[in-house]
């Protein structure tokens, strides 16, 4: 092997042992350790999966790239094809041509390409953890030998340090999917020509979770939220909610969508400022078609005792939670959140993440919170990273934090 080689070996090595010696969770050690074996190796996407020892299937826990992995698994001893080209052992897909991996962006064909892609196993003190999978060299050349070599060295430190850690990853039982985008595009007519916001967004939202999306302002989040939220329409693509499609929905379609199964909060509060804080809620039950108790509603964000008070005489962060009892008044089974603490200060912002906090935690709805604070993602599930349009990573937080662990 000639010199310069071993260096590029040796210096990859060391730059994923700085890198984890500076990491204290486990969270940001997957997602650190994926990163930099993308970074040092020049590719457009890696997946970290998880063994479940029990059901002897591999999950995704981290994901930088464009294409959606969260809900696909393998079953890590059947199947068909896949070959660890360190080690010669077969990675076993169910069926390629149906794997999301396989589709679109990632490979314009569906033929398994393996030269385009590394799988290097993850191996603790007791047995194997995971794998780590890089795909697609962002110049089109083809992975070398010294490319597995690379990532084999990098997977074995990242190894190390994620078995000093403890992986337990609760892969749970079949997470039930609620709202789907499939490569969902929006244009807009920007001076003379196009502006194309969003570029392809493939996305799942499951029940029960807490999704937060990040990236620089402009990125697409709220154009996102709104095609979610049906209060804008797509330029092409697919949205499916609850398996009923809603890419190109009637009126009628949508109000009731908006007013059954969603409700939103923006960073303004939008409050009437002629109606006391519980006849703003009570105005939102009037229309909803399976209401709690405006009462309820206020006492769940803890303002029962602001119930009279007129927003004027409420301070930011309570008209927020006013704003997001109006929301909650309607039951939905989704909230759609885009930047609700941008506006308040800290206490304030951390009284609204408690409430959110609450409502996906015990009340079992879930939360889509659009946010450019990275410090509130680690309360989420999963973080969504935007860039241009384009997914640009997922990745599940194993250990969400709690809105009293978050300081910005
Ligand atoms: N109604 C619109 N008409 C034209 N351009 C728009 C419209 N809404 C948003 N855009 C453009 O789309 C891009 C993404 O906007 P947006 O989704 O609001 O970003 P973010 O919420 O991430 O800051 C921006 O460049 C913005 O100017
Ligand atoms: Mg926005």
């Amino acid at each position: 092997m000639a010199s310069e080689n071993k260096d590029r070996i040796s210096q990859a090595t060391y730059k994923i042992m700085e890198k984890l010696l500076l990491i204290d969770t486990l969270d940001e050690a997957l997602s650190g350790s994926l990163q930099t074996i993308i970074d040092v190796l020049d590719s457009e996407a890696g997946i970290l999966w998880f063994l479940d020892k029990k059901t002897g299937r591999l999950f995704p826990v981290c994901h930088s790239g464009p294409e959606d992995v969260s809900g696909v698994s393998i079953q890590a001893d059947s199947g068909i094809e896949g070959v660890v080209i360190s080690t010669g052992e077969t990675v076993r897909i169910e069926n390629a041509a149906e794997d999301p991996r396989f589709e679109g962006t990632v490979f314009d064909s569906q033929t398994f390409k393996t030269k385009t892609m590394i799988c290097v196993p993850l191996s603790g003190a007791e047995g194997p953890i995971g794998l780590i999978q890089i795909i697609n060299k962002k110049d089109g050349s083809l992975y070398t030998e010294e490319d597995v070599t690379i990532s084999s060295r990098m997977a074995a430190v990242a190894a190390m340090t994620i078995d000093e850690k403890g992986l337990i990853v609760d892969t749970g039982e079949e997470k039930k999917v609620l709202i789907s985008l499939r490569d969902v595009r929006k244009d807009y007519p920007s001076g003379e020509g196009i502006s194309h916001v969003l570029q392809g967004i493939n996305l799942d939202i499951y029940e029960n979770e807490f999704v937060v999306v990040l990236g620089e302002s402009g990125c697409g989040k709220s154009t996102m939220m709104n095609i979610i939220g049906g209060m804008d329409n797509l330029t092409s693509g697919t949205l499916t909610i609850e398996g009923k499609d809603y890419s190109d929905p009637t009126d009628q379609e949508l109000t009731v969508f908006r007013r059954e199964y969603l409700g939103f909060i923006f960073q303004a509060y939008n409050l009437m400022p002629n109606l006391t804080a519980l006849e703003n809620v009570q105005f939102i039950a009037e229309i909803a078609k399976d209401p709690i108790k405006a009462e309820d509603a206020l006492a769940k964000v803890g303002l029962a005792d602001k119930a009279g008070n007129y927003p004027s005489q409420l301070s930011g962060g309570q008209q927020q939670r006013v704003s997001i009892a109006r929301a909650l008044v309607k039951n939905p089974r989704v909230i759609l959140a885009d930047e609700p603490t941008a506006a308040l200060d800290f206490v304030s912002g951390q009284e609204v993440l408690k409430v959110i906090e609450d409502i996906v935690r015990n009340q079992g709805t879930t939360v889509v919170m659009v946010t450019h604070n990275a410090e509130i993602a680690k309360m989420a599930n999963r973080v969504i990273k935007l860039r241009s349009g384009k997914i640009a990573s997922i990745k599940w937080n194993l250990n969400p934090l709690t809105a009293d662990e978050i300081v910005w």
